[in-house]
């Protein structure tokens, strides 16, 4: 069996990570062999977006690169398929492998089922019902073309359900996430949150001072359109983090390209820089941001997979938007996350209401590291090899 599997952006590398070493493992025990190409569309390109993860994974360098860059939806989707169709005629395998809601699954997804070639999708049935958002689109997209559908958790398969998918092609497997935090927990944990602020400092910011044990910090991601691109959002939001965390405890910002743009735009650079407190740090590796996680008192963020880790881990967590297609992560359903959209007034309230919770970890089911290997057996047993 020939699978070719396809990754674009950071967040579909640590889903990636275990697929590839189940198959490793698959091949040195099974009787036949699975020959696995991968394929990176480029769209995450910066060493500390991409290369990082890869050797930090210990993920192969992709057999094929499709340098797609940056772009506009359309350029970033229209180029994937343009090179991607040309990979498929060469390659012709059996499967194709898609993870994840970015714009090179969706485009690879639409270039697959044009030639016939089967699809299946890893981390199928999320539904966060928001249109606006670009991922939504992805997600529908692909798993309407899909053949085989690999969910997180039961909601996703029911979503699937609802949709009219036949039972028959959806699987619920687990949270494959989950198998590269399990495996690279011990790992993360030896690293020091202080010599990870040193390595990563954005230029120019003032040398913060040490983070003690137990002294706390919160931390933050935030990179969706919603937040940053508009200044109507972004700027109170600023503020609020500026007039209010910061006085409170520090908090370490891991800016993404998107935020970091976005806050030269607005002309907010300097303020953020120069402030005690706020430390700024360049996208670190994932290790590096498990660790951060570990120690954090409270996460704020707008990324999916944070929300999941911050469940298995137990770190409270501000989820600033106002939907989620995650619905196992928020605290109504055992996990620690809760939605806390955009308004200023909103979050004020919900942050200052975390600070006193404890660290609670929950493991919604099957998210217990095995994924990947699930996907392998279900995979390989409904194939002729
Ligand atoms: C993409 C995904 C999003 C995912 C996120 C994780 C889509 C629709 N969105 O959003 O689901 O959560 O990745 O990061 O696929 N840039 C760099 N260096 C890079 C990559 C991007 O500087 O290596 C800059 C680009 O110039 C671009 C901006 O960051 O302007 C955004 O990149 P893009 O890939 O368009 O989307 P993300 O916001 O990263």
């Amino acid at each position: 069996m020939k699978i070719l599997t396809v990754v674009g952006a950071r967040p579909n590398f640590m889903k990636i990570a275990p697929f590839i070493r189940a198959i490793d493992r698959y091949n040195v025990e099974g009787q036949n062999k699975i020959t696995h190409v991968l394929v990176h569309t480029g769209q995450h390109y910066d060493v500390r977006m991409s290369e990082a993860f890869f050797r930090a994974l210990d993920i192969p360098d992709p057999d094929i690169n499709l340098e797609i860059g940056s772009g506009s939806h359309a350029e970033q989707i229209g180029y994937t398929m343009v090179a991607f169709e040309k990979v498929l005629l060469g390659q012709n395998p059996d499967w194709v492998i898609v993870v994840g809601d970015v714009n090179a699954t969706l485009a690879c997804s639409v270039v697959a089922k044009k030639l016939n070639i089967k699809l299946c999708h890893i981390e199928a049935g999320l539904r966060s019902g928001d249109m606006t958002m670009p991922e939504e689109i992805n997600r529908l997209v692909t798993d309407r073309l899909s053949d085989l559908l690999f969910t997180p958790d039961r909601i996703s398969s029911d979503n699937l359900r609802k949709e009219g998918t036949p039972e028959e092609k959806i699987a619920f497997v687990g949270n494959i996430m989950i198998d590269t935090l399990e495996a690279n927990r011990e790992r993360s944990e030896k690293l020091d949150i202080n010599s990870i602020i040193e390595s990563n400092l954005i230029d120019g910011v003032r040398q913060p001072k040490k983070i003690h044990a137990g002294s706390g910090y919160a931390l933050m991601t935030l990179h969706r359109p919603s937040n940053v691109d508009s200044k109507e959002t972004f700027v109170p939001l600023i503020r609020f983090l500026l007039d209010e965390v910061t006085k409170d405890q520090p908090l370490i910002w891991v800016i993404h390209p998107r935020a970091r743009k976005q806050l030269d735009t607005f002309g907010l650079w300097n303020d953020v820089v120069n402030r005690p407190s706020l430390i700024l740090l360049e996208p670190v590796v994932y290790h590096e941001m498990v660790r951060l996680n570990m120690g954090a008192k409270v996460m704020l963020t707008d990324s999916g997979g944070l929300q999941e880790e911050c469940c298995v881990l137990g770190t409270p967590c501000l989820t600033l938007r106002w939907n989620t297609e995650r619905p196992v992560t928020l605290r109504e359903n055992g996990g620690a996350s809760v939605l806390v959209g955009n308004n200023i007034e909103r979050i004020r309230n919900e942050y200052f209401n975390v600070l006193s919770l404890n660290r609670i970890p929950s493991r919604p089911e099957l998210w217990d590291g095995h994924t990947a290997e699930r996907i392998i057996t279900i995979l390989t047993s409904l194939v002729k090899m």
